[in-house]
């Protein structure tokens, strides 16, 4: 996808000040309760019927927005599947456009995975089954359509997956749904003249990725959530298309990660902030035991690029939050406490029964993943001269497989990042950081994942147990959903 005449002007001083890329004054009203999704429990005996629809939702006053959800008018309910089951679901398309259901982390064949090659047509329905086998973990699902994933995700095509496995031992953490476990989806989204999404990402916005300037959680923006004294888990899934999130409470109290992508870590680390790239999923345990309410942040995301800084700043404050000034905290929700309820968990494990433990040989071979922006430099693009995002120089082709895999062979991949952080995702696996920038990073800090944020270069252990054919391969990837849909991403078979 070449930059066209189109591009350039849209990067002109002119357009970057029209109305569109502004944030514009809206009604916005924070602090609704926070939504908590339904939980559905898949199994292998019946498959319940989930379509995804177009709908208008309300997130501002007096205003509706178009969205479309997987069964209802936003995002999608909890889906529940229990390790060594079948899950089955029967995924319907009730709107016009092409979509897909991709199972974002899970270890499950290719021909399950729901990427780009496995489209649901409009009014098609597909059944789902998939062969669940890995560790407790939180994972979630979206839409994956090549170059219009960044779409679908933005308009409401996504939702959680929580894995069960039951014959792991009792983690001792909170597990009551919606009470002391509980879901956040956080994403920003920017509504405009009448209140709708207006997905439209060019010049700078394109490039360094779609940033909102309201945060929503669970799709409602800065919303108040009531939670029992004592121990209560969060489950958080970074469910934007670019914005990195630095979260920490605004009274500047600990709280314990627990778990990273690919399940539990084998003990809670203590942090005050915590970073969250695009599709990364955490679970952190929070004291409300001192029942005082708690405000949850954010530091803005600095993730611009060289020249995206220059840029942004020229489009005045769009890209941040309009709730606050550029450059401070903003808030991402608010908990409040009910001191008539006390948490199941009265005191944070010391060690999580039920961690996965790596499985990784010695490697067999090393693979280069270069992510990136340009051929030729920023400026030659811009002038005119790119083919799109890549990587190895090569943009995102269908019809291409990128790299071929031997199921069960351990291998390293070597991954560096162009101009800006990018959050490298890879399908059909866990895997393990070795390292990041020449530094060893213990598995202990970070466990099992399925999405890094590449900050210069990674070294990631990679083994897969599934198998990818040549019809519907893995994919690999940059999880700004906007490199993506550029072109920022390839395709391996696993057999
Ligand atoms: Cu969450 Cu290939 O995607
Ligand atoms: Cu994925
Ligand atoms: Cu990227």
């Amino acid at each position: 996808m070449a930059l066209t005449r189109r591009h350039l002007l849209a990067l002109s001083g002119a357009s970057l000040l029209s109305p569109a890329l502004i944030g514009r004054a809206v009604a916005a009203v924070g602090g609704m309760d926070l939504p908590i999704p339904d939980l559905w429990d898949l199994g292998a005996d019946s498959a319940p019927k989930l379509d995804a629809i177009a709908a208008r939702t309300k997130f501002l006053q007096g205003q509706e927005t178009v969205t479309v959800g997987y069964g209802q008018g936003y995002l999608g309910p909890v889906l529940r599947m229990k390790r060594g089951a079948t899950a089955r679901i029967d995924l319907g398309n009730k709107i016009k456009e092409t979509i897909s259901v991709h199972w974002h982390g899970m270890h499950i064949e290719g021909v399950q995975d729901g990427g780009p090659h496995s489209p649901v047509h409009p009014d098609a329905v597909l059944h789902a089954a998939l062969d669940v086998d890995q560790p407790a973990s939180t994972l979630w699902y979206h839409s994956h359509i090549h170059q219009r994933t960044g779409m679908h995700v933005y308009y409401g095509l996504a939702g959680m997956v929580f894995i069960d496995d039951p014959d792991a031992a009792d983690s001792g953490l909170p597990k009551t749904y919606g009470e002391d476990d509980i879901p956040l989806v956080v994403q920003d989204r920017s509504f405009e003249a009448g209140g709708q999404m207006n997905y439209a990402p060019r010049g700078p916005s394109r490039m360094m990725g779609y940033r909102g300037n309201q945060i929503l959680v669970n799709g409602a923006i800065q919303p108040r959530a009531s939670v029992p004294k004592g121990m209560v888990r969060l489950r958080i899934l970074n469910g934007s298309n670019a914005r990195i999130y630095h979260f920490h409470f605004e009274d500047g109290r600990a709280f314990h990660q627990v778990a990273s992508d690919g399940g539990l870590l084998p003990a809670p680390i203590e942090k005050t902030v915590l970073t969250l790239a695009p599709a990364e999923r955490v679970e952190i345990v929070v004291d409300f035991g001192n029942a005082k309410a708690a405000r949850l942040l954010s530091f803005p995301d600095t993730n611009m690029g060289m020249m995206g800084g220059g840029m942004m700043g020229m489009m005045g404050n769009s890209a941040s939050p309009q709730a606050v000034a550029a450059g401070d905290a903003f808030e991402v929700m608010t908990f409040d406490v009910n001191s008539s309820k006390t948490g199941a968990v009265k005191k944070l494990p010391s060690i999580l029964a039920g961690a996965p433990t790596p499985d990784f040989d010695e490697p067999v071979r090393r693979r280069q993943f270069n992510l990136q922006m340009m051929g030729g430099g920023m400026m030659g693009r811009m002038m005119g001269g790119g083919h799109g995002m890549s990587i190895n120089d090569a943009s995102m082709d269908m019809g291409v497989i990128n790299e071929k895999i031997t199921k069960g062979e351990t291998e390293i991949w070597d991954v560096s990042a162009d101009e800006m952080k990018h959050p490298f995702h890879v399908h059909g696996l866990s895997f393990q950081v070795k390292s990041m920038n020449g530094r060893d990073v213990p598995y202990n800090s970070m466990g099992l994942k399925d999405v890094v944020l590449v900050d210069g270069t990674a070294e990631l252990l990679v083994k897969f147990n599934r198998t990818a054919d040549a019809k519907t391969p893995y994919m690999y990837h940059c999880h700004i959903l906007e490199h993506e849909d550029l072109g920022m991403m390839g395709q391996f078979t696993v057999s």
